[in-house]
């Protein structure tokens, strides 16, 4: 068979994305825009804001994708498109463009599974000249174990192959992402809260403050809302305030030490934790290989203490593959047509709140 050449759209959360990847495997270009300025004034992701946003960006972010690979409608095969999980107006943005693009220039389409295609950065192992990443050097084996840890998720899963997958374990409250998000806000850094957390920890102390682990009946699953408060708390201890000092006033109070201090050892529990239950879960299983994905995976720290807990090798997607992009989706999107037929364009709706669980569910 001819190379495939796959159109991923990406759209879910505040990130507009195109990509093209050849054969599951080869990167041709990847063109993300992200709206990280414009919500940064508030704090977090605003839905009707990012929805505005991907609407006036999402045809330019496609043509460059064609234009960047050097192709042009004729050379694509299929178009794949997130459709779950993420805010529904964002999400209906990427949809509707993948939609009249599929109908209109007659391409099978396929949906697409956020979380599950987070995983499909480690699967992209060598790019065109427009491209300048530094990849893995071969694709992952199956039985794969892989640490999926985002802004909106925490999970480990086991993939016997592509499409065929157990769910070990995930997070009872907040997503790992989420708790980086919600302390930074607390000490006053940034959004959003992983990068910035990530860089005041550079100077901070791991070991200042020490903040508990959740216990949990299942060993595989997370629960970060606990040291999420536990860190306010000791935060408006350190400042002299009880726990009715309301969070919004904290960060004019903490100096730039104190920051650097929460931040690392914040930082320090949360990634042993996601170590600790990777690790937990490489012994019980044996895996062939060990994934990391989502926004969390290019957080440093993560990468070295896993590299030095686990036993086997272990190779990362770059960081620009492991926060939002259209790359994993159409990368996963060349897996899916292997297995499942494409969907018509009329039909194609949303799925705002679907697991990939529930989605291999329905495939079989
Ligand atoms: O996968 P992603 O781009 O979007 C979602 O699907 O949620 O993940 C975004 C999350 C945010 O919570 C962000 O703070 C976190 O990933 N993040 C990091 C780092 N870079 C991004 N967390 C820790 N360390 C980082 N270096
Ligand atoms: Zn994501």
């Amino acid at each position: 068979m001819d190379v495939v050449k796959i159109l991923g759209i990406e759209s879910s959360c505040d990130e507009t994305a195109a990509a093209i990847v050849e054969d599951g495997t080869r990167l041709l270009s990847n063109v993300v825009h992200s709206q990280i300025d414009i919500h940064a004034a508030y704090g977090g992701v605003v839905p009707e804001v990012a929805a505005r946003s991907h609407i006036e960006v999402i045809n330019p972010v496609i043509q460059a994708a064609l234009d960047q690979a050097g192709i042009d409608w004729g050379d694509v095969d299929a178009i794949a498109v997130t459709n779950a999980p993420g805010l529904s107006g964002s999400l209906l943005v990427g949809t509707i463009a993948a939609k009249t693009l599929a109908y209109l220039k007659n391409k099978p389409l396929y949906p697409i599974h956020h979380v599950e295609a987070h995983v499909y950065a480690n699967f992209i192992t060598s790019q065109g000249s427009a491209t300048k990443l530094t990849l893995p050097s071969r694709q992952p084996k199956f039985p794969m174990l892989a640490l999926i840890v985002s802004g909106g998720h925490s999970q480990l899963v086991l993939f016997r192959d592509h499409g065929n997958y157990t769910l070990l374990g995930q997070t009872q409250d907040d997503a790992v992402g989420e708790a980086f998000d919600k302390v930074a806000k607390i000490i006053g850094l940034p959004y959003p809260g992983g990068p910035s957390i990530a860089q005041a920890a550079q100077q901070g102390d791991p070991k200042k403050y020490q903040f508990p682990k959740a216990r949990l009946a299942n060993p595989y699953d997370f629960s970060f809302s606990g040291l999420k408060t536990a860190v306010l708390r000791r935060v408006q201890r350190e400042i002299g305030e009880d726990f009715t000092f309301p969070s919004h006033e904290l960060p004019a109070r903490v100096g730039d030490q104190m920051r650097h201090d929460f931040a690392a050892s914040f930082q320090h529990v949360a990634i042993e934790t996601l170590v600790d239950k990777t690790t937990f879960a490489y012994h019980d299983y044996n895996p062939a290989s060990v994934v990391i994905a989502g926004g969390v995976a290019a957080n440093l720290e993560l990468r070295a203490q896993l590299a030095h807990a686990l036993p086997c090798e272990i190779e990362y997607a770059p960081i620009q593959l492991c926060t939002d992009n259209a790359a994993m989706i159409a990368c996963l999107g060349y897996y899916r047509a292997q297995h499942t037929p494409p969907v018509s364009p009329f039909e194609l709706e949303i799925q705002p709140s679907a697991s990939m669980q529930q989605l291999q569910e329905n495939d079989v």
